[in-house]
């Protein structure tokens, strides 16, 4: 550790008010200045090691994950609004309900769902004014939603309890961006166990607040459970497949767990799904000639038949486009790890306890990886011309901890592009996306036109 370059932390608050706005741009200039790690100082004895290093990554997330686990800021604050579901656990906690949650998102099992998700979309996309330039970012966060919403329950006589858990969930998210409202100083906040020290009284009346609306939320959710529990109906959608996973010993989930790993998938599967589609409506409105090459292929495509897994593989250059939009905006475009034992990767030692963000945004925007890299070129993803990113992709996590609903939001995102364009012509005057990195990276409004075809 001795020899990573340290940012000091004067150095820092210097920085404040531009770090607060949007701590990018700091971390790119000192990823110039440094190299590929670097270490910022949070106090007496502590620090942060910032990595954007493929080889580090890679070790951290895939090759030793046993000696790493998730941070606080996912067990413990994030975990205190949603529960200790898959997303905010650790070890055999996490292991044990991995293994159930899991087979719910398998291929075969998603085919089933596909039809749920598309009607979702379908009716999300009537919300859409022909003619008018309206921001999609909370238009895609409805849809997000909606989806996950009707993947779970296959019910659309829930709209108003569903409305109120969407208000509950995002009112919860925006206090916990609160909280943070310092993102960058907040790790400092974590490791110095000063969190509740750095909130004054009335913030910390609100969190109370807060989460009384969680536990609202989960009476909507426990409510819809119990009606299909005593409703004796299979449905075959995600509810049904948590209710009849089983533990080793073949006990099912107890309901409160049941309710943190539902609580989980809207969290985890809404807020990200709904940034990756706004920023890739973005891209597409700003490059007329890529829209055109997808309204191509989605014009032979017929996503109303009845094989959808078809069509969406025959959907390959959407596809791309949204993979293009993930490298460039990854959703989650920091990943946090905390060692849980001495460890050394490429010469730099990692000591038990040491917190390490890999910026993945910086990952994928590397010129050692990428050409022309702040370039929206969808075309390298072309899947003829055989090239691996897995050591340096990744928008969806790796090892273990991997998203477990990756196959689910591409398929969602792929519908949602494909019947946008199929439709509309869609167009924007803003140059560039504002973005707004916060537990995930936001843009900050999306304007976009949509015209008719
Ligand atoms: C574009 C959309 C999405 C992106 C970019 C994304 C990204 C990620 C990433 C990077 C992780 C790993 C985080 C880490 O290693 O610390 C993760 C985990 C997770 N995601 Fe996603 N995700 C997306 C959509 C979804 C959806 C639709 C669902 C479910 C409906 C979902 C459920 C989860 C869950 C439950 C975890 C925790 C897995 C575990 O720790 O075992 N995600 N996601």
């Amino acid at each position: 550790m001795k020899d990573l370059p340290t940012i000091s932390q004067f150095q820092v608050f210097k920085n404040r008010k531009t770090i607060l706005k949007n701590p990018l741009p700091f971390h790119r200039a000192n990823f110039e200045k440094y190299g590929d790690i670097f270490r910022v100082r949070v106090g007496f004895r502590k620090a942060v090691i910032f990595t954007r290093d493929a080889t580090i990554i890679k070790h951290i997330l895939q090759k030793q994950h046993k000696k790493y686990e998730k941070s606080e800021l996912q067990t413990v604050d994030l975990a205190k609004y949603i529960g200790h579901g898959i997303l905010t656990s650790n070890g055999e906690h996490w292991r044990k309900h991995r293994r159930m949650v899991q087979p719910a998102f398998h291929k075969k099992k998603l085919r089933g769902l596909l039809g749920i998700m598309k009607q979702a979309v379908d009716s999300e996309l009537k919300r859409i004014e022909p003619g008018v330039t309206q921001d999609v970012f909370p238009l895609m966060g409805d849809l997000a939603f909606q989806v996950v919403a009707q993947a779970l329950f296959s019910r659309y006589d829930i709209q108003q309890s569903m409305e109120e858990l969407q208000d509950y969930t995002e009112r919860n998210q925006k206090m916990l961006i609160r909280e943070m409202r310092q993102p960058y100083l907040k790790w400092w906040f974590i490791l110095s166990g000063k969190i509740k020290k750095h909130l004054d009284l009335a913030e910390q009346g609100k969190i109370k607040k807060h989460l009384d609306l969680a536990e609202q939320g989960r009476n909507i959710l426990n409510s819809i459970i119990e009606e299909r529990i005593t409703s004796g109906e299979q449905k075959d959608d995600l509810l049904d497949m948590l209710l009849n996973a089983t533990y080793e010993d073949g006990k099912h989930m107890p309901r409160r767990q049941l309710i943190d790993e539902v609580l989980i998938l809207f969290t985890a599967g809404h807020e990200t799904t709904a940034n990756a589609l706004s920023f890739a409506l973005h891209l597409l409105a700003k490059h007329p000639d890529i829209q055109n090459k997808v309204l191509k292929e989605v014009e032979n495509t017929d996503l109303d038949s009845d094989d959808i897994m078809q069509c969406l593989s025959e959907l390959t250059y959407t596809k791309q486009c949204i993979e293009e939009a993930l490298r460039l905006y990854p959703p989650a475009y920091v990943i946090d790890r905390t060692a849980i034992s001495d460890d050394i990767v490429k010469g730099q030692s990692f000591t038990k306890g040491s917190l390490v963000l890999m910026s993945i945004y910086e990952l994928h925007r590397s010129s050692a990886f990428w050409d022309a890299p702040e370039e929206f070129n969808p075309d390298r993803f072309d899947i003829s011309l055989k090239r691996d990113y897995s050591n340096y992709y990744y928008p969806f996590g790796a090892g273990p901890r991997m998203c477990v609903g990756n196959n689910f939001a591409m398929y969602e995102m792929i519908i949602t592009i494909a019947q946008i364009i199929k439709k509309f012509q869609i167009s924007t005057d803003l140059k560039a996306v504002e973005v707004n990195p916060l537990i995930s990276l936001k843009p900050m409004s999306v304007p976009v036109c949509f015209e008719l075809r």
